[in-house]
């Protein structure tokens, strides 16, 4: 078992002992033993070493969704936390957002074998724990991260070139699409329009936020 599934669990089981788990602590902790025992997709049953659930508050004011867990992701239990994920972090940094203040987590919650691209059915077989978590998590914007998360939220078949760079809404949530960091991390021309759609989603979100989640600003 990785140490992240440890603590979580040893603290939901502290809650529930003490007596202050909340109402979404429980449903969160009933959430989370179901994404980890999940054996819906064979082939990804037999390749992954974790289940990749998410990490962040719950509830949380900004939701992150990627396409699914790689290498690094798979062997710690923990979303983005590869060369992807580092410059996830200076993405949200940029617009003044911790990652520690943001929930992220992935379309599908296990490694395809050689990170080939999720399939049809593993994104459907993995969708109802997306929509539970998008539920509890109640946030006011989404970032969606490459093609796979934006088609899924939006049901379309659309390129992630031609969906960048607008609004959309899932449940009446706004949702935002830029690229992928790992196709950032391949293709630098991409970074001005990433750059303009972290731009569109701090200022929507900085609209609807109470300020909670931003990164104090340093006085010199
Ligand atoms: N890429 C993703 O889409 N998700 C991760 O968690 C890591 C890399």
């Amino acid at each position: 078992m990785e140490p992240n599934f440890i603590k979580k669990i040893s603290y939901l089981l502290y809650c529930y002992l003490e007596g202050s788990a909340s109402e979404k602590d429980r449903q969160y902790f009933h959430l989370y033993t179901r994404i980890k025992k999940c054996a819906l997709c064979s082939s990804l049953v037999q390749s992954r070493n974790t289940v990749v659930t998410g990490q962040g508050p719950v509830p949380c004011e900004v939701m992150v969704i990627g396409e699914g867990p790689g290498y690094h992701e798979d062997r710690q239990g923990i979303p983005f936390v590869g060369p992807a994920g580092h410059l996830l972090s200076k993405m949200l940094a940029s617009i003044n957002l911790d990652r520690k203040n943001v929930y992220i987590t992935n379309i599908i919650k296990c490694r395809p074998p050689q990170n080939r691209d999720p399939q049809d059915d593993e994104i459907k077989n993995c969708l109802p724990f997306l929509e539970e978590q998008i539920d509890l998590i109640s946030p006011k914007i989404i970032l969606t991260l490459g093609k796979f998360a934006i088609q899924t939220l939006i049901h379309s078949r659309q390129g992630i070139t031609h969906l960048r760079g607008k609004e959309y809404t899932y449940h009446t949530v706004p949702v935002i699409p830029t690229f992928h960091p790992a196709a950032l991390l391949r293709n630098d021309s991409l970074k001005k329009e990433t750059w303009q759609d972290l731009q569109m989603f701090g200022k929507k979100y900085q609209a609807l936020s109470t300020g909670y989640t931003f990164i104090k600003k340093r006085t010199k």
